[in-house]
């Protein structure tokens, strides 16, 4: 045997002993923080302080959907706050990066936030509440078993970046990331979760504090996005976990309903708003609206255009977009009262206008949310406030 087929076996080795990965490291707002060399610190007696998290998942392993109601997939088996958090602006990065990733083990990455009500460093992770900030999924599907969030972050140097929403408010969080593999996923308990948290402070005077679900209600075992078969063609996949929150769509879909009732109790009941209530959504980094708007808002214009689909790898349902999508950020108007976005390659889920609102139909680069053609609605509004208030 050769000197280079001896070193070749050998490496080879070595990567299988190395298994699949972990955060290495994090680069939050410009500074880089070291994160939880599991293969290391779980071997010392005094580890550094750290952001990251530590767990005692000293194989690389993973959490297997039969743990999903365990503690283990919240912040990964073992897992304990870091000392430090690190502080990050609304609107700023946190860029996770792995030590490495297996190239085989295909599927989405996913990063939720939750909030502590002190220091995180001492948080009982059972009571943190996730909300998802950024997602993404299966982004081609061309070659079998297709193009996921996890080839493009080999792509990007093992690291993906994502956006803290820039109305969230001050705060310690815990933000978890995690990609799924699904290379095994066609069997019923075949995905794998490496879930890895970090601690944050979060600076300034935003004021969204969006609603969370408990690490032990993530997943389930049988869900689209879990049990799935990506050895075959699939036309859409749909990521697992609560719906993607994001700055600014919430906040633009109140100032519209309120720009409504202003508007409706004018003379010319019918809709004309001023200029500058019209709201473009376009600065907003991702799509998403607060708990209390995602209720079904009744429909004050009729549904008239089913728009056709904008690739071809999409697919319609009475209007709702699905699957791969090749404009991203753009947006789509579902025959004024609902809308749906492009993001990471994929049509989020449809959202209702909030009510009052309508936006006008179709796809383009903003999002032009008016005022609904109401006037009876108008009581109905108050109704609906004073409700919203009393919660
Ligand atoms: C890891 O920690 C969990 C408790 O969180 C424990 O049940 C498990 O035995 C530990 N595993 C190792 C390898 O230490």
């Amino acid at each position: 045997m050769s000197f280079s087929k001896v070193a070749s076996v050998l490496l080879a080795s070595v990567s299988l002993v190395a298994g699949h990965g972990y955060v290495s490291s994090i680069e939050v707002d410009g500074t880089t923080y070291g994160g939880y060399l599991v293969d290391t610190y779980y071997f010392e007696s005094d580890p550094p302080e750290l952001i990251a998290w530590s767990t005692n998942a000293t194989d690389d392993g993973y959490v297997a959907p039969t743990a999903y109601d365990s503690s283990d997939i919240i912040c990964h088996r073992g897992s304990a706050p870091g000392a430090l958090s690190a502080p990050v602006a609304p609107g700023g990065t946190v860029k996770m990066t792995w030590n490495t990733w297996p190239d085989d083990h295909h599927g989405p990455v996913i990063t939720y936030l939750a909030k502590c009500s002190g220091s995180c460093s001492d948080v009982e992770k059972t009571s943190l509440e996730f909300f998802k900030i950024d997602a993404g999924g299966l982004i081609d599907d061309t070659d079998i078993p297709g193009t996921w969030a996890s080839d493009q972050l080999i792509d990007d140097s093992y690291s993906r970046s994502i956006t803290i929403p820039s109305d969230l408010e001050a705060g310690y969080y815990v933000l978890r990331h995690e990609i799924i593999a699904l290379h095994g996923a066609e069997d019923l308990d075949g995905a794998q979760n490496y879930p890895q948290c970090i601690n944050l402070q979060v600076t300034g005077s935003g004021t969204a504090s969006p609603s969370g679900t408990l690490g032990t209600a993530l997943y389930k075992d049988t869900d689209p996005g879990i049990y799935v078969d990506i050895w075959q063609s699939i036309s859409s996949y749909t990521i697992p976990g609560p719906s993607l929150y994001s700055a600014g769509s919430a906040a633009t879909a109140t100032a519209a309903a309120a720009a409504t009732t202003t508007a409706s109790t004018a003379p010319t009941a019918s809709s004309s708003i001023p200029a500058e209530a019209l709201v473009e959504a376009s600065a907003a980094t991702e799509t998403s609206i607060p708990a209390q708007l995602t209720e079904v808002a009744s429909p004050t214009t009729a549904v008239d255009d089913v728009p056709s689909a904008t690739s071809s790898s999409s697919s319609t349902t009475s209007g709702v977009l699905s699957g791969s999508c090749t404009d991203e950020g753009v947006w789509y108007c579902n025959g004024g009262t609902a809308f749906q976005r492009c993001v990471n390659g994929q049509w989020d889920a449809s959202q209702n206008m909030a009510d009052g609102t309508v936006c006008t139909a179709g796809t383009s680069d903003t999002l032009t949310i008016a005022a609904a053609k109401v006037r009876r609605d108008t009581h109905f509004l108050r109704h609906r406030r004073a409700h919203n208030h009393h919660r």
